[in-house]
Parts: C-alpha cells; structure tokens; sequence
C-alpha cells in the first residue's frame, strides 16, 4: 500500500457579520466532498475553517446592534457552525480569527517580515469623519460621482455610470457613517514590501499550483509590476494592534489568511498526532490546499504565498479556485428570491440534493455554475432516486423473502447468473457484472474526485447506476421469481445488491448520510474506497427502509416565498433606526426634494384584521381600511405583535403607492411604518386622535 499522504485543506473564512447563504455553501460542499474522498481513501486528511471576525464593517454592526464585537461574533460563530454541520460540512476544526492562536501566529509573522525588512512606512492621506472620530474605507463614504452627477455613489465607483476614481473627486463628500463632511488628515500606515517577492511568485505561480485560467490572470498583475500592500489600519478597528505601534491595527485580510494556521494550531492542542510544524515548515511534506472563490484569488495567490515565504514557512501546494453561484441563470436576487440563505434551504430541502447537484457540475475550472431549481428537481429525482435508491429498493424485498435477508456466496451467484444468461439465449459476456464496474473505480472516478471533477466522477457513476438499472432489467428478477427460479431470481438480486453498493462507495463524500442509512441497510462497517474491492456473499442484510425521497417541487416555491420573506421582514427592521436601549445615531439619508417627497403616497389606514400567516416565521396579513378601499399588506412585524388581534381597530401610517409584490401567501399591497430595532421592539406608527382612514400624510 503506498504511503498515507498528509494534507491540510481549508475553505476560505466566512465574514462573520452575515448569514451563510447559497453561493458560499458551493464552496464548502466542493471542499468538504474532496476532503470526505481523501478521508475515504485512508489519508490523513485535516479539514479546518474559522470565521473571518476582523475589521471595520463588524465593529460597526455590532455598535448598531448595541453589543461587543465579541458578542456579535460569538452569536455568527454558533449560527455558522449549525449552518456547515447540516449541510454535512464536516470541520476538523471551525476556529476564529479573533482568538489567541492567531494573534500570536500574526504577530510573529509580521515580526520575522519587519526584521527582514519587509515592512515599509509612509504617511497616507485619506478622508476621516469628524463625528466619529474615525478614518473612513471607501465604502463608508458617499456622494455625487464626479463623472455624471449621480447622487449618493460610493466613495471608489458610481453604480449608475460604473466610473471609478478615488474618494477625494467625490462632490459633496460624507460619511456614511455619521452623515458628518469628512476631512482630509494624515496618518503613518505599514506597508508589505511584496515587489521584494517579484521572482518567487513568477516562478511559484507557474509550478502547478493553480489552474491555467487563474496562472494567466495573476501573469497579468505580475507582469505590471507589484504594489506594496497597505497592511494597517488606524483605531478605531476590531483587529490586532500592531506590535511596538499603540493604536495601528493589522487590516483584516493581513490575518485572515493567518486564521488557516491558527485554526490547525488549535486543532492540534486536541489532537496529539498533529504535529504543527510538520505541516507548515519549510520543508514541510504534507499538502496544503486553500479552496476559495474567484473573487478573492489575489489575496491567496500574491500577498499569502508571499509573506508565508518572507516570515520562513512553507507555500500552498494549491489554490483551488472555483466560480460564482447563479441561479436560474442570474445573479441571486433577493427580490426574486433567488438569495437563500443556508438555513432557509435547510428549512425546506434535504442538504444532500444540494451536495448531489453542485457536485454534477463542478469541475475544476473557474467558470460560474448555475444552480437551475427545474433542473435541480429534475436531476436528484432521476439520478438519485430514479436509478441509485431504486436499485436497493428492487432487490432487497427479494433478498427477504427467498432468503431471509442472507446475500449467497459469489460462487452461487455466478453460477446461476450463468444460468439466467443462457435461458435468455445470451452468451456469458452479455451480462455485464460487478466484477468489471469493479476494474473501472479507481481508476475512472477516483481520478476525478482527486482532479476536482465532480462533474465527470457523477456522469461516470451514474452511467454504472444505468448499466446496473439495465441488468435487473433485462434479467427480471420478478419473472424468475414467478417461474419457480428462486435461485435464479436470488442470484440477480445479490447481483443488485453489490451494484449498489459499489455505487454507495463511490458516493460517499458525496452523500455522507445517505451512506450510512446504506450502511445501516446493507448490514456493514462504515465503507472506505478500498472495499470496493471484496464483494458481499454469505452476508445477512438488515430490512430495508427507504432512503432517500423525491424533492417535491413546492418545496421550492415555498423556499423561494420564504427568501422573499426575509427581505420583507428584513425591511422593515432596516427602516428603523437601531440600537438596543442606548441610541446609536443611524446615519440620515441622502436628501431628497420635496418632489421627491411628495411622491409618496402616505394615508391614514385603520387595521380592520391582523392574522397569523401559516407557515410564516414572521409576517402578520393586515387588512387595512383605506377609506374608499381595503388593502391586503404582509407586514414583518410578527416577533413584536405575538398577538395581532391587538392591532385590530388601531389607525397607522400607510405607503398606498408601493408597486404591488407578489409573495406566496398572495398579493402585498403597500407598506404599514414601524419603527425600533427589530425583534420584539418594533414600534407601529399611529396618528392622533381624529384621524380618519383614507386622509393624506402631509
Ligand atoms: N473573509 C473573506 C475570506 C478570507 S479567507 C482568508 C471572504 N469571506 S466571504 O464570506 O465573503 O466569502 C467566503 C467564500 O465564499 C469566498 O471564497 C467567496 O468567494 C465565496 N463566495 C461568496 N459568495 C459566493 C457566490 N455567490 N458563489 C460562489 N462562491 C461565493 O471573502
Ligand atoms: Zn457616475
């Protein structure tokens, strides 16, 4: 047997100031499949992730939310970890970036590069918001795009004419934090020296550690020559202050990559066979491979390989790069209800037709998938349970009932398989059996898991799990049965039974609980890829249950309704100033003119019902009174309403010309005001007494 390979795999760090959703899950599944295969074939394979908990967006979410940083990320960390765990996104270890391992590991990396001389300073001048007292990123300053005049553009491009520019040619600058007009101001800024790595890369680049497509891109930036790399941040920041710099912060992305190693680190505390240095030494020779999206391959390819090199540790063996989620072909869409999240998913579908249908599509390119729900059903119910399940479900009642659940020895089945082919008048080779499947595994689709071509490992099985379907029947076990050929009719059966085994083997890291439930049936120790190589005889089988069920499709109807109805309860809260007792300032809006006022058509509306949804988490129906006429609203207010006929009789504040949005549970007519944070502190607008249904809001 050759020697068990070492390999560390990571999966790029999730921010930890949002939900798991969709597009993410491609990434996780693709790397969890390829780390279940290693496992299955007997090397030492570890699997590590953290969330990515630094930076200025988290300090100010959890500012907004009334709580530490800490607090907020604790909270995401536990909803991210029952995300991956049902999704079956089986971590070693899900570590975080804000945790000691990874402090000590940032700043001795950053020491070993300063005293290389790797670090360089200079005074930057950028925006700072006055109000706040802090520097502003781009993304936190807005105004009018200096190219066409549009209002309310971010500080580095113009959604409305795609110009970019930097933040200073804005007119009519302010945060977007405070609202306050930012002024220019001075600061000493670290910098990573990464031109000093120019030769490395050309070279590391183009050593098979990344896909062709991506080696060209990252030609490109090399041949353009490097920048340096701007590595702080000033306080106020959640992060790592810099050593021997009170009040310099290391910017998130300086140590999310170091989160890899810190999350090993962590791991290695608990498990006694892991050594740390043996995977990240120099001359390390145990594997490493990063698994990230296409969006952050500058950060893996450049800036990471660079400062493992300069601080004296080992470099990726590969970066595995894959593309974009789409569904229906478009970007997800959260008003289409195209953007899911992981949870939401889970509310409604079985996660392992999810795993099944990325990995029918994955291949080891970089191209954007899409994830087409017609397809989606379509394809898990004829692959999976059309042709995979169908085949245990046809020969084990068979197996009961003829033999009491007991598999017959090979020699048995052989020879009356010989039988069934001459009765039909075939020649021996006509029946095309276990024992050539057998032959084409490891070669066939051990290859293509190990090369990340999960598209051609599930063609490949699934055309075994057709060859299979086709021999049962054309030797139709039920007629044998029907003629008195029980040994025939057994012999076919046992013969089905190893088929889907087989298969069973080969989807394993795919379809971890669909296998086990296989397991559980077929009476056998947890399979590993070289089982393949025994078939089961004078083997006692345990009754079958069903193991898999066909995807309804209003399950996914309901899934997309319930994404709509995220946003939907989601707006409500984002139209309400936040904070948890203590007011924090919400930032005001772009002004408008009074036309621009005007045109919304506030009225007085009097809640004549309010009722609970069915199958709704957090929407109440309000019929409201409009005076001449009744409107039908969805409001997300169920979480501080626990009992809606309080609201019956009460005169609010309506938006009588929102377009019209269709959601599951019908029709969504305009929109009630509330205000509050959200959750049980939602707080419905009324007028004054005297008011009557239908009147104008001036
Ligand atoms: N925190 C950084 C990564 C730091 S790694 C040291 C980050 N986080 S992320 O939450 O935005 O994304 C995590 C991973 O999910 C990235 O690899 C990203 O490419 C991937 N995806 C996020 N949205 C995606 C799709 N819509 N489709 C496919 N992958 C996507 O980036
Ligand atoms: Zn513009």
């Amino acid at each position: 047997m050759p020697e068990a390979r070492q390999i560390l795999v990571t999966s790029a760090l999730p921010y930890a100031n949002g939900s798991i959703h969709l597009g993410h899950m491609l990434e996780y599944i693709q790397t969890d499949i390829w780390v279940r295969f290693q496992k299955q074939r007997g090397n030492q394979c570890v699997y590590v992730c953290a969330d990515d908990a630094h930076g200025s967006a988290i300090m100010l979410r959890a500012e907004k939310e009334g709580i530490t940083p800490e607090q907020l990320i604790a909270g995401v960390q536990a909803e991210h970890s029952a995300d991956f765990a049902d999704f079956l996104v089986d971590f070693d270890n899900f570590h975080s970036t804000h945790a000691e391992e990874n402090r000590a590991l940032a700043t001795a990396i950053y020491l070993k590069l300063r005293d290389a001389g790797h670090i360089a300073t200079r005074s930057v001048t950028q925006y700072f918001d006055p109000d706040k007292g802090m520097f502003l990123a781009d993304r936190f300053i807005k105004g009018t795009c200096p190219k066409c005049g549009a209002e309310d553009q971010y500080g580095d491009n113009c959604e409305k004419c795609g110009a970019t520019y930097e933040p200073t040619e804005l007119k009519e600058p302010r945060s977007a934090i405070s609202g306050a007009t930012p002024v220019l101001k001075d600061s000493k800024h670290f910098f990573f020296k990464l031109p000093d790595f120019e030769a490395m890369l050309k070279q590391w680049t183009r050593s098979g550690t990344l896909q062709d497509a991506v080696a060209n891109k990252i030609a490109e930036w090399l041949d353009g020559g490097l920048q340096e790399w701007d590595i702080s941040r000033d306080a106020p920041y959640f992060g790592f202050e810099i050593p021997d710099e009170p009040g310099k912060y290391f910017y998130v992305w300086l140590d999310a990559p170091i989160g890899y190693m810190a999350s090993f680190k962590n791991l290695c505390a608990r498990r006694p066979e892991l050594d740390f240095d043996a995977f990240w030494n120099k001359d390390s020779s145990a594997e490493l491979y990063h698994f990230i999206g296409k969006d952050i391959v500058n950060f893996h390819t450049l800036f990471w390989p660079a400062m493992l090199e300069g601080a004296g540790y080992r470099k990726p063996t590969q970066v595995c790069v894959h593309g974009y989620l789409t569904v229906n072909g478009q970007k997800m869409s959260k008003s289409r209800g195209t953007f899911i999240k992981a949870r939401t998913y889970l509310d409604h579908l079985n996660p392992e037709y999810l795993r099944y249908y990325y990995a029918s599509k994955l291949s080891r390119g970089v191209d954007d998938l899409d994830l087409n729900l017609e397809d989606f059903v379509q394809k898990v119910n004829s692959d999976l349970v059309g042709k995979v399940v169908n085949i245990a479900s046809r020969c084990a009642g068979f197996v009961h009932k003829l033999n009491g659940g007991l598999l017959p020895s090979r020699e048995f089945t052989e020879q009356q398989l010989l039988k069934v082919s001459e009765s039909h008048g075939w020649s021996s080779e006509r029946i095309l059996g276990t024992e050539s499947f057998k032959r084409t595994i490891n070669i066939e689709v051990g290859r293509a898991y190990e090369s990340r071509d999960f598209g051609r490992a599930m063609r490949e099985i699934m055309r075994w799990a057709d060859v299979a379907n086709n021999f049962i029947a054309v030797t139709e076990p039920w007629k044998l049965a029907k003629e008195g050929k029980k040994e025939e009719a057994l012999a076919v059966c046992a013969e089905g039974i190893n088929w889907f085994r087989l298969l069973v083997i080969l989807l394993k890291p795919v379809l971890p609980k669909l296998a086990a439930a296989a397991e559980e049936f077929l009476n056998v120790a947890p399979l590993t890829w070289d089982d393949h190589a025994e078939l089961l005889a004078n083997h006692q089988l345990n009754p079958f249950t069903p193991l898999m069920t066909r995807i309804e499709p209003a399950k996914i109807d309901a899934m997309i309704e319930a994404s709509k109805e995220d946003l939907a309860a989601q707006s409500t809260e984002a139209a309400a100033p936040q904070g948890n007792g203590e007011l924090v300032k919400e930032p005001l809006a772009a002004e408008i003119d009074f036309d621009a006022f005007a045109a919304v058509d506030l009225r007085i509306a009097l809640i004549e019902k309010a009722e609970f949804v069915e199958g709704a988490d957090k929407l109440l129906r309000l019929t409201l009174d409009i005076g001449d006429a009744k409107r039908n609203v969805f409001s997300g207010i169920k979480s501080a309403y626990p009992d809606p006929s309080q609201l019956e009789g009460r005169l609010t504040l309506y938006v009588a010309n929102l377009a019209p949005r269709k959601m599951k549970f019908g029709m969504s007519e305009g929109m009630v005001l509330a205000a509050g944070p959200g959750g049980e502190e939602i707080f419905l607008l009324s007028p004054d007494a005297g008011a009557k249904p239908g009147q104008r809001v001036h």
